[in-house]
């Protein structure tokens, strides 16, 4: 195998997702801990200082005004090249975070054992399932109360529409949590809590081994003999084929802060996931092993640096092996390009790299000439990736300059704005030129645009928030039909009729009801959650 080839086959870029607080910065932590590239553990005390360490790219951008990153840390580990893409939790919400996913081939989802599946593992699991990625499920919190393992379980299958295989069972949990049962090989890991080392001290033992009531208890031990069975009856075979599918997810239970079942879950992890997988383009299908480099851009970050006005665009390498300098196409500008300044985020810091190989993150300056989802490929290739959908914002504001005379520059801030991928905006037919609905996923986005108009346009906004919650685009089967005028739908009060600036129309409502309403009273229009998207 070329060193190329085993570069690539080493690689594994994914995502971790959780709700706020169920412990993916915890679990983050430990990853990189047990790949040498952070010295400590954040323990409970030091971990708001670990915690800067290693997101400090986002703190500055917070400081700074700028919608959060979602970082992406790059670590060894066992001979594996890892790419974890972070995502941040609910408060810093935004559309990056959607788009992050897009960039991932699998994602580990994080869930409080004490409170199972809540909204933002609903939220994130749903883009991961549109895709089909596989989807690792770590139960957290072990050493902590925590629910039935069974019920937990079951709410994942039920509330996610997803299969589980219980790749380990946990032993008790809070004080009373002894370790974990691994179904693969029938032994029981007995784990001491040791939160500092980066391994934790376990012992192996075999589930028939007598000694194993002496260390957990007759009763625990006869328990866990009862539930294996039970679960070797009652759950689906495991499936390697609907693993790699996200038809069925491998579940393991543990606890980050106390380090019970990290590394197992790493190692399993890593066996079960593959190299970076293919991506779409058209027709064609563009295979990581590919010689040719490829990327696709899938974020834009602005700098707020005034007086240069840079940017960066992060893209995910496809295929091959990129090498600083070399030039490569940009299919959307029509122009052959050099890539400066790429760099990548290892664990903490961000360096200025040389090469980068398929499945790896970089980023690299933009002049301006980026946009979300384009193509960058091999001279004289000419093919593009399917694009990265539009999703749906959750939050609206009308917004227009307080001085109208300074309409051109407001229009010019909020256009390239949107064209960055950091907002949505929207028109009514009966909308000025002066005024503007934006859409966003999450609030922070707001906060964002206004300081951005503020600072480089130098336009104060008048805002005034919208009702509205939800939008679907109107699917339009015949391209050539005419556009539909509010008179041509049955509306209620609480929707309006909305157009982007692509000419797609859109639907705005103020609930899941109406929305509903709608569909039942309008036969034949197709409303969709996403748009542009192709899966
Ligand atoms: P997040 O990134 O998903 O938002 O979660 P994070 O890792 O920040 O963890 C949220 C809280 O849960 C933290 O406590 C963390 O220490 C705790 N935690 C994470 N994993 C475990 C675990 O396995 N067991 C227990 N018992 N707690 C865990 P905090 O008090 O909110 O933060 P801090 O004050 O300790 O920084």
């Amino acid at each position: 195998m070329s060193r190329y080839e085993s570069e690539i086959k080493r690689r594994r870029t994914f995502a971790i997702i959780s709700h706020p607080d169920a412990g993916k910065t915890t679990l983050t932590e430990k990853f990189l801990l047990y790949g040498g590239a952070i010295a400590q553990a954040g323990q409970v005390k030091g971990k708001k200082n670990t915690r800067a360490a290693t997101s400090d790219w986002m703190e500055i951008e917070k400081q700074r005004g700028i919608s959060v990153t979602s970082s992406v840390m790059q670590f060894q580990y066992e001979g594996y090249c890892i790419n974890i893409l972070d995502t941040p939790g609910h408060q810093d919400f935004s559309e990056d975070t959607y788009r992050t996913l897009m960039a991932a081939d699998s994602a580990v989802m994080v869930i409080d054992g004490a409170k199972g599946v809540e909204a933002q593992t609903r939220k994130l699991f749903k883009v991961c399932a549109m895709r089909d990625i596989p989807i690792f499920t770590f139960i957290n919190k072990m050493d902590r109360e925590a629910r039935d393992p069974f019920e937990l379980c079951e709410e994942l299958e039920h509330e996610l529409g997803l299969d589980t295989y219980a790749m380990n069972w946990p032993i008790g949990c809070g004080k009373e949590f002894k370790g974990v049962y691994d179904r693969n090989n029938g032994r029981v890991i007995h784990f001491t809590s040791n939160t500092n080392a980066r391994t934790a001290t376990a012992t192996e033992i075999e589930l028939e081994d007598p000694a194993l009531a002496d260390l957990i208890g007759q009763a625990k031990r006869d328990q866990l003999v009862d539930e294996i069975e039970l679960l070797d009856g009652a759950s689906c075979d495991f499936d390697l084929d609907r693993v790699r599918h996200g038809k069925l997810s491998p579940v393991f239970f543990g606890s980050a802060l106390t380090n019970f079942g990290v590394e197992p879950f790493l190692e399993e992890f890593l066996r079960l996931t593959t190299a970076p997988l293919p991506r779409k383009a058209g027709d064609e299908v563009i295979d990581s092993f590919d010689e040719d480099f490829s990327a696709f851009v899938f974020k834009i970050q602005a700098n707020m640096n005034k007086a240069h006005r840079d940017r960066i665009a992060f893209m995910r390498i496809v295929s091959g092996k990129f090498e600083a300098d070399k030039e490569v196409y940009h299919l959307q500008g029509g122009k052959k390009i050099r890539l400066s300044r790429p760099q990548q985020l290892m664990a903490a810091e961000r360096e200025i790299i040389e090469e980068a190989y398929a499945g790896d993150i970089i980023g690299v300056f933009d002049p301006g000439i980026f946009s979300i989802g384009d193509t960058l490929c091999a001279p004289g290739k000419k093919f593009r990736f399917d694009p990265i959908p539009t999703f749906a914002p959750e939050h609206f504001q009308r917004i227009r300059s307080v001085d109208t005379m300074k309409r051109k520059q407001f229009l010019k801030g909020v256009e390239q704005i949107a064209q960055e991928g950091a907002i949505q905006i929207f028109k009514t037919p009966y909308t000025g030129m002066e005024e503007v609905i934006v859409g966003v996923v999450g609030t922070l986005q707001f906060d964002v645009l206004e300081y951005r108009l503020r600072s480089e346009y130098n336009v104060e906004l008048y805002k005034e928030s919208l009702p509205f919650e939800y939008l679907r685009w109107i699917v339009k089967e015949d391209e050539e039909a005419p556009a539909l005028r509010e008179e041509d739908l049955l509306l209620p009060n609480d929707a309006k009729l909305v157009e982007d600036y692509k000419g797609n129309q859109l639907l705005l409502f103020a609930s899941q009801w109406s929305i509903q309403w709608v569909q039942d009273r309008n036969k034949g229009l197709v409303l969709a959650e996403f748009g542009g998207a192709k899966f």
